[in-house]
């Protein structure tokens, strides 16, 4: 007999084998740290599901004890049916008990390789979740297949090393993309996968918009809507381009395009510019979106507070511009210490510029200001 805890998580209870430690040796794998991102995802398939209005068919091709995809079916109203997929045997049997546990006669175990189950339902799908171990790179072509036009895709990546530039050569092999190693490489990071994604899916004259995304963690997770039409997929692969930061006086700029002229020089200070992309220049959030999910988000979850303070980062740096300044770095650059981000931000504000937080960096303004603004508010503030 097989020792088993029950984990409590949202409305279900599911129990999965004792592990010692999280592991993707662990005989059925279950991560609690991901409650919160599961929690975020309940409530982000709701508002998908309301902007349909009608019941979705859901993929949880990852899944595990099961515990997502049970708790699609039971937290989120107009769900027509879940198939939870997953790879690992004992993982799948897991799975079925924990279904009928849970009394959810909407949801099926499948035990499949995710990509031929993806490709075997050729447009079956409204949601596809891709939840895998590392990247989530060698799946999201056949998520492309599956999903109808108008689906919503949800994918997590735990390959930060690679998308955020700590290891080049990964990133490129996986995401065809140069990584840019700096303070806001993490938005950088999510900027390479929807720009991966966008032009995986391109192929099948499907294009994506992110409607949220977030880092959290180690992991990077993206909410992308499809349509379809070849029109409509050229003009959104203009969004596509590259990011170019000079790391002397933290001037950046954005060049759209995939092929176009990148200048080498800084044209504020001369230094040598790096250059990162093609990634996702345009908004990977949609503020009504986020705010609908503000609206959804339930006081009962465990992990409350932290999704609202997410969230509402997130709403306010959705109408921002694409990449964050480091209020520390410019301070460090400037070799002074640091004033109140709150006061950095007013000022910002009483200029005329946009400013706001970023979730995903505490010390982080999103702004439309340029690197010198932001250095003689910060000096005067000192002074
Ligand atoms: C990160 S876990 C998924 C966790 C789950 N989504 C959750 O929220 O608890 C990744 C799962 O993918 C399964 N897996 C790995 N490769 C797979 C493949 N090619 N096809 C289907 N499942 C796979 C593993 O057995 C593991 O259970
Ligand atoms: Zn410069």
């Amino acid at each position: 007999m097989m020792n088993k805890i029950t984990v409590d998580e949202g409305q279900v209870k599911v129990e999965i084998p004792v592990y010692d430690k999280v592991s993707a040796k662990a005989p059925v794998f279950y991560n609690p740290v991901m409650e919160l991102n599961r929690d975020l995802s309940v409530i982000a398939l709701q508002v998908y599901q309301e902007k349909q209005g009608r019941d979705i068919r859901i993929c949880d091709a990852f899944g595990g004890s099961g515990i997502r995809g049970i708790r699609y079916s039971k937290e989120i109203s107009g769900v027509e049916c879940v198939v939870v997929n997953d790879l690992n045997p004992l993982a799948v049997e897991f799975t079925k008990e924990n279904i009928r546990k849970n009394g959810v006669e909407n949801v099926r175990a499948s035990k499949e390789d995710a990509n031929i189950l993806l490709r075997q339902c050729r447009g079956k799908f409204d949601v596809v979740d891709i939840d895998p171990f590392g990247t989530p790179s060698p799946f999201v072509e056949s998520a492309a297949t599956s999903l109808k036009a108008g689906g919503l895709l949800c994918v997590t990546a735990t390959d930060t090393s690679a998308l955020c530039g700590t290891y080049k050569e990964p990133c490129v092999r996986k995401y065809g993309a140069m990584p840019l190693k700096t303070e806001y490489c993490h938005e950088n990071g999510l900027r390479i996968l929807a720009g991966f994604i966008s032009r995986t899916f391109a192929k099948y004259k499907k294009y994506t918009t992110s409607v949220f995304s977030h880092s959290t963690e180690h992991y990077l997770r993206i909410y992308l809507e499809v349509g379809k039409g070849a029109k409509r997929t050229d003009d959104s692969l203009k969004n596509l381009g590259y990011i170019a930061h000079c790391p002397k006086c933290l001037h950046r700029m954005t060049i759209p395009g995939l092929a176009p002229q990148i200048p080498t020089k800084c044209p504020k200070c001369n230094g040598t510019l790096k250059v990162g992309g093609p990634l996702w220049l345009a908004n990977l959030m949609d503020s009504g979106y986020v705010k609908r999910m503000l609206d959804l988000l339930p006081t009962e979850v465990n992990t409350y507070n932290k999704a609202l303070k997410l969230l509402e980062r997130c709403y306010e740096e959705s109408f921002g511009p694409a990449t964050f300044y480091d209020l520390h770095k410019v301070c460090k650059v400037l070799k002074t210490s640091a004033p109140p981000i709150t006061d950095v931000i007013e000022k910002l504000h009483e200029e005329g510029y946009f400013a706001s937080r970023t979730h995903i960096k505490p010390t982080g303004i999103k702004t439309n200001a340029p690197v010198e603004t932001i250095k003689e508010i910060i000096l005067s503030l000192r002074g």
